[in-house]
Formats: C-alpha cells, sequence, structure tokens
C-alpha cells in the first residue's frame, strides 16, 4: 500500500495483463456480521483486508467473538445470538457498513438482553446520516441516544423494552444501508412472531439488497420479499453457519479495471480475477455501462476480459441509481469521449464517504473539463482540445476519488489530448484506497504501461560514504517510487569475481560475470536486504575488499556497458530513485531531478567507520580515510562514466545536515519542480 502523502501517476499510454481483486467490501462486512451473529465457527475465505472489515473484525472481538486470522481467511466463532460483552465502546473509522448493522443488531442486543453500546468514528463518520435508522428502532423500543447531533453517530445504545407487534417502518430513499441494517439484525428478535419491514419512499440502490438477501439465505434464513417494499422475516429464524463461506472479489473495485481496459487495452486485455459477470453485486452492471461507452467485454463464471471496443468511447446519459459507487468510474471514462456524459439519480453520492458529486466536479474541473453539477445529477464534458492541465487531485478520504482519479493518467490516449502533451496527475493522500482496497496502485501498475522516458527518475550521484543510498532510499520511500541502488550491481560483480577467482583485469571475464547478472543470475533485492540465486549476501557486500573490488572494475567501459540494460530496466512505474556516481551523467540523463552529494572526507570516514563497527567489521579511522580518497580518486579519474556533477545536478554537501534534513531538502526541489518535465524532444 501507498502511505506517502501524495503519489505522482506519469502519463499512461497501455494496459493490459491480469489482476486479481480483493474481496468485495459489502460481502465481506455483511459476512462478518453475519458469522459473528450466527451459532458456531465460519470459516471465510478471501476475505478483504482493508480499513473497514478491520474495523468490524475488532467490533466483533470486542463483542466477545473468537477470532483467528491466518492471511485472508478467518475463523470466526460467532455468539449464537447471546451478548457474551455487557458493555463495549466501539470505534468504526468511517466504515458505514459495520456503524449501521452493527446499530441494529446492538440495539436489539441490548434492548432484549441488557448492555450498554457506544459507537463512534472518526469526524466524517459523525456528519453521515444514521436517523432514519434511530427512527425505525425507537419505535420498537430500543432505547438510543445520539450522544453528539441527533441523527447522527456518536450513539449510545442502552436497553429498551421490545415491543414488535407493529410492522417496522424504515425509509429508504437516503441509503439502503438502513433496511439491509434491519434486514441483518431483526432475525435475533424473530423467536415469537415475524417480522415485517415496510419501506417508506422509493428504496434507493435495490442491487445492496439483493445481497443482503443472498447472504442471509447463506446463514438460513429465507425473507420473503414483495416488490422492493415490504419485506417478512419469518418466525423463529436463527443464524445458521454454512462453515465455510468465499467472499467474491469486489465489483465496484473492478470498475477501474474495467474502465482502464475500455480505455487503454488496445493491444491485449485486461483479465480480471475473483468475479465474474454473473456477481450477486450489484455494481456488476456497471459493465454494461461501460459497454454502452464502447468496451468489449467477455466474461466467465469468475472472470472478466476487457478490451477497447468502439473509440473514443462515447458520452452516455445515464440513470445510475443501480451502480451509485461503481458510477464515478464513469465519470471519469467520460474524459475519453466527445461528448457529454450525463449520470442521473445519483443522490445518495452527497451522504458518502464525502459529498462525492461536489467532489468530482471540483477535482475533474482541474483537469481542464467542464462540469455541471445539480443536487442528484452530474455531466462531464471532457477539456477542449489541447486543454488538458496537470492536476493535483485531492482525495477527500474517499478511496473511490484517488482510485477513479487514477484513469486520468491515461490523458495522452483521450482524443482532446495532445499526446505531446500529456499531463501528469498527482493523487494526494493515495492512502485513502486502503477503506477497500490497500493494494490498488500496485495492481494498476502491474497492468499499465508508458514509455520508459515518461517514467520520471531522480539521480543521487557522489563519492563513497556521502549517504546517497541513504538518501535515495528514503526519497524512494517517501514517494512510492522503485530504487536501484547501482554500486551494489558493481559490488555483486566484483563478489562473483573474487569468489570465482577472476583476474580484476580480465575485462572478458568480467565483463561476461556482469552480462550474467541480467540474464541468468537471479537477483532480488528486498529491503535491506540482497539476494543473489537464493543467497544473502548483503553483508558480504559491504566488506571493504569488495567496495575496493568493485571500484576497480567499475573502471572497465565494458562492464559498464554490461551492466546498462540491467540498471535502465529499474525505471518502473510509478518512478525511480537511482544512486550512484554516473546515475545523472549516463544512464539516466533525462532524470527530472539531479542529485550531486558531497560531505567532507572527515565527515565521510567517520560514517563509513559507525556503518562497519555496527557490521562487525574492524577498522580504523586512518585507514577508511586514506581507502575513501583512494577510491574517490580512482572514481574521479577513471576515464569513462567518471564520478562528476552533471551540468543540471542540483549540489548538497550534508556535512552538516542530518538525513531527514537531507531528504526534505531533496523533496523540496523535487516539490517546487512539480510538475516534472517529462516530455524531451
Ligand atoms: O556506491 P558503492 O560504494 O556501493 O559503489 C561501489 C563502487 O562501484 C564504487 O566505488 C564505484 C562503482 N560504481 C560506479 O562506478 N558507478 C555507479 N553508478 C555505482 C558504483
Amino acid at each position: 500500500m501507498y502511505t506517502t502523502a501524495f503519489l505522482d501517476l506519469p502519463p499512461l499510454l497501455q494496459a493490459g495483463g491480469t489482476v486479481r481483486l480483493p474481496g468485495s467490501k459489502s460481502i465481506s462486512n455483511r459476512v462478518l456480521l453475519l458469522a459473528g451473529l450466527s451459532q458456531g465457527t465460519t470459516i471465510v475465505h478471501d476475505l478483504l483486508a482493508s480499513d473497514d472489515t478491520r474495523v468490524m473484525l475488532e467490533a466483533l472481538r470486542a463483542l466477545g467473538c473468537d477470532i483467528q486470522q491466518s492471511g485472508d481467511t478467518v475463523h470466526i466463532e460467532g455468539l449464537g445470538g447471546r451478548l457474551k460483552a455487557m458493555e463495549a465502546d466501539l470505534f468504526l473509522g468511517n466504515a458505514g457498513t459495520a456503524m449501521r448493522p452493527l446499530t441494529a443488531a446492538l440495539a436489539l442486543l441490548s434492548a432484549t438482553q441488557g448492555g450498554v453500546f457506544t459507537l463512534s468514528g472518526v469526524p466524517r463518520m459523525h456528519e453521515r446520516p444514521i436517523g432514519d435508522l434511530v427512527d425505525a428502532l425507537r419505535p420498537l423500543g430500543c432505547a438510543i441516544e445520539c450522544t453528539g447531533n441527533e441523527g447522527y453517530p456518536p450513539l449510545r445504545l442502552a436497553g429498551g423494552t421490545l415491543n414488535l407487534r407493529q410492522p417496522i417502518q424504515v425509509r429508504g430513499d437516503v441509503s439502503s444501508q438502513f433496511l439491509t441494517a434491519l434486514l441483518l439484525a431483526l432475525p435475533l428478535v424473530s423467536q415469537h412472531q415475524p417480522l415485517v419491514i415496510e419501506v417508506v419512499g422509493e428504496l434507493i440502490s435495490k442491487p445492496y439488497i439483493d445481497i443482503t438477501l443472498n447472504l442471509l439465505a447463506r446463514f438460513g434464513i429465507q425473507v420473503q420479499r414483495e416488490g422492493w417494499s415490504r419485506f417478512t422475516i419469518p418466525q423463529g429464524s436463527a443464524y445458521r453457519s454454512p462453515g465455510v463461506i468465499h467472499v467474491e472479489a469486489d465489483a465496484s473495485s473492478a470498475s477501474y479495471f474495467i474502465a482502464a481496459g475500455a480505455i487503454a487495452g488496445a493491444e491485449q486485455p485486461v483479465r480480471i480475477e475473483g468475479v465474474g459477470g454473473d456477481s450477486i453485486q450489484g455494481d456488476i452492471r456497471f459493465l454494461e455501462a461501460a459497454q454502452a461507452m464502447g468496451a468489449a467485454v467477455r466474461s466467465g463464471p469468475n472472470w472478466i476480459e476487457v478490451s477497447r471496443g468502439s473509440w473514443p468511447l462515447q458520452a452516455i446519459d445515464l440513470d445510475c441509481n443501480h451502480i451509485p459507487d461503481a458510477a464515478m468510474t464513469l465519470a471519469v471514462m467520460g474524459l475519453y469521449t466527445h461528448g457529454t456524459t450525463r449520470l442521473r439519480n445519483i443522490a445518495s453520492w452527497r451522504v458518502k464517504e464525502t459529498d462525492r458529486i461536489a467532489a468530482m466536479a471540483c477535482e475533474l474541473r482541474k483537469l481542464g473539463a467542464t462540469v455541471v453539477e445539480g443536487e442528484d445529477f452530474i455531466e462531464v464534458t471532457p477539456p477542449e482540445a489541447g486543454r488538458w492541465q496537470h492536476a493535483s487531485i485531492h482525495t477527500y478520504d474517499d478511496h473511490r476519488m484517488a482510485m477513479c482519479f487514477s484513469l486520468a493518467a491515461f490523458n495522452p490516449l483521450a482524443p482532446t489530448a495532445e499526446p505531446s502533451r500529456p499531463v501528469s496527475v498527482r493523487i494526494e493522500d493515495p492512502r485513502c484506497v486502503g477503506k477497500t482496497f490497500p493494494d490498488y496502485f500496485e495492481c494498476l501498475f502491474k497492468v499499465a504501461e508508458t514509455r520508459p522516458d515518461w517514467i520520471p527518475v531522480i539521480t543521487v550521484d557522489g563519492p563513497t560514504a556521502s549517504g546517497k543510498g541513504t538518501l535515495a532510499s528514503a526519497l524512494a520511500t517517501r514517494l512510492g517510487y522503485q530504487f536501484l541502488d547501482s554500486g551494489s550491481l558493481y559490488r555483486i560483480t566484483a563478489l562473483l569475481a573474487i569468489e570465482n577467482e577472476v583476474d580484476l583485469d580480465d575485462t572478458q571475464a568480467l565483463e561476461q560475470l556482469a552480462r550474467q547478472l541480467g540474464d541468468s543470475v537471479r537477483l532480488r533485492f528486498d529491503g535491506e536486504h540482497i539476494w543473489v540465486d537464493q543467497r544473502d549476501v548483503s553483508l558480504d557486500l559491504r566488506q571493504e575488499e569488495v567496495g575496493q573490488a568493485a571500484s576497480r572494475i567499475s573502471a572497465h567501459p565494458a562492464v559498464r556497458q554490461a551492466l546498462m540494460d540491467l540498471q535502465l530496466g529499474f525505471r518502473g512505474l510509478p518512478g525511480l530513485v537511482a544512486d550512484g556516481r554516473d546515475m545523472g551523467t549516463v544512464v539516466f540523463p533525462d532524470a527530472a531531478l539531479k542529485v550531486f552529494l558531497t560531505a567532507s572526507v572527515a565527515q565521510r570516514a567517520e560514517r563509513r567507520h559507525k556503518q562497519l563497527i555496527s557490521k562487525g567489521f574492524s577498522a580504523t579511522l586512518e585507514e577508511i580515510c586514506a581507502d575513501l580518497e583512494a577510491r574517490d580518486l580512482r572514481d574521479r579519474t577513471r576515464a569513462v562514466a567518471p564520478l562528476m556533477p552533471a551540468a543540471d545536478a542540483h549540489k548538497l554537501d550534508n556535512s552538516a545536515l542530518s538525513i531527514d534534513e537531507s531528504v526534505n531538502t531533496v523533496l523540496g526541489w523535487w516539490v517546487e519542480g512539480w510538475p516534472h518535465v517529462i516530455v524531451r524532444h
């Protein structure tokens, strides 16, 4: 998951290949609650690991369920309808799918068995309405107090006396989650009479009710439905664990990859695994909308393949009430048309993680689009020809804002774009995708492709022990970029040469060793560890003898050439930080930012000394100083790619700077320079 402050997406040109999607949030949290209320153990496979499921799991634990988790499988020992904890303060983040059903279940349990429960969340959760659910539960005799504003969490549930003779009325026109909450919870109190729920007003988001009914049936509860206005829970309904249950991949999450296929799957399709065209999730009908816009779709029981069909995409005018979440993706697909896309009947967007109509309008305008917003609709017209703008997309702590706007990175393909002037898309606070799809960007980068020279590179060059490695790897972490420690490639070649007793002047043999690194030797970089053919060589590479040998062999032009392609191969999405001696001068001369790091010999010797001692090697400061000076001299004076700053490098003497200060200085340059010039002619 990207936990950086922002994520810069370079312009993308193609999509293709396979992604396996995480489990559906809606299914995961319903299944968790049902398993928690059931008698017996439920084994849940393919559970979504996300913020919203984590808070639900924590809540169930706090209520006394025994939960064992390993990977995406969870064993849940249910409560069997009996409260174990009589008091709990539940913090539910921004998870509506936890807040609403837990409110209903705990209000009923507290009214019948006693117990006091408080339910709260992040500030946005306290702005999301729950009044319609409270209004449905209070007439039944549940004692519910809104401790902040009336009609909104936080809530305090404390006892009451149930009276279940009247039909239970709930409004269905603000959020279908209130009805879902009642359907999931009322079987708890169905021992003595059937329970009738009447929906007041037009029910929105009906497909989510279908998911609820489908899952209730899997847990032994057959709700009778009359149209979409009357639901009856039979007398004596009891939750029975199905034993084992698999969670389908999230159909709303699939929408981003369906769109990527429709926009950029020109050469090969994007294949989505974990969900098929016959999914029980309503958002699967996004497929029809995508097809109406031009997507070519094939699907089977547990997979979907999407490629470009008609192009450019067609603007559409669609009632999106049946696909409220996935419809956000259609708004961004509208950027790839020649017309105006109108999405109607989406009032529920205004009460989601953020006011999504307002948020969508604001961010689309930043890209240059023309947007008209209404109380319950949005109209999107792409930027005029050549009027696309670089945009830093604010994401409002809303996972879907981050995910759907990532599709704007395909802008060079847009019919109104000027392909030679692609724009950068910055996604602010990318970690918000953790709500439903923590590895969203990793999956996107797996299927997306672009020109290597559009992928931004930051180079950090400098002499031995100047702190390049530390600076470069910290920058890579802060920006979510790939990282190349090019010195390690010279060191690995040197280590192999020493171990194979290759003469350090034997150019041909050294060149062959270096080539093997790219061809047959398997290299793996894993944090601080470097693996060569299953062997962890990290410590061996740090030996002074290996460093000296690396410096010697790096003077052979043939060795440098042999390592060239391997180094260029590190230039991957979303960007690269590369450290070495010639990153800015020779390997990545088109880098967006070049840093040349220096520090006094005394400083560098002290750092190297500390490093060696901490790794258990012994050396004196004098020896190290002498070594450094010899190595600097050799690296600076060699005939090919000598150590020197690139003409356009920013020089940074870090003798008196802490690591954080150095990192922040360079990040400051990076932020100042955004959007970076990525297209050089
Ligand atoms: O950065 P380092 O100390 O791990 O590098 C070991 C040697 O490799 C260094 O003395 C010179 C050589 N090197 C190089 O010539 N070019 C690079 N880009 C990186 C390292």
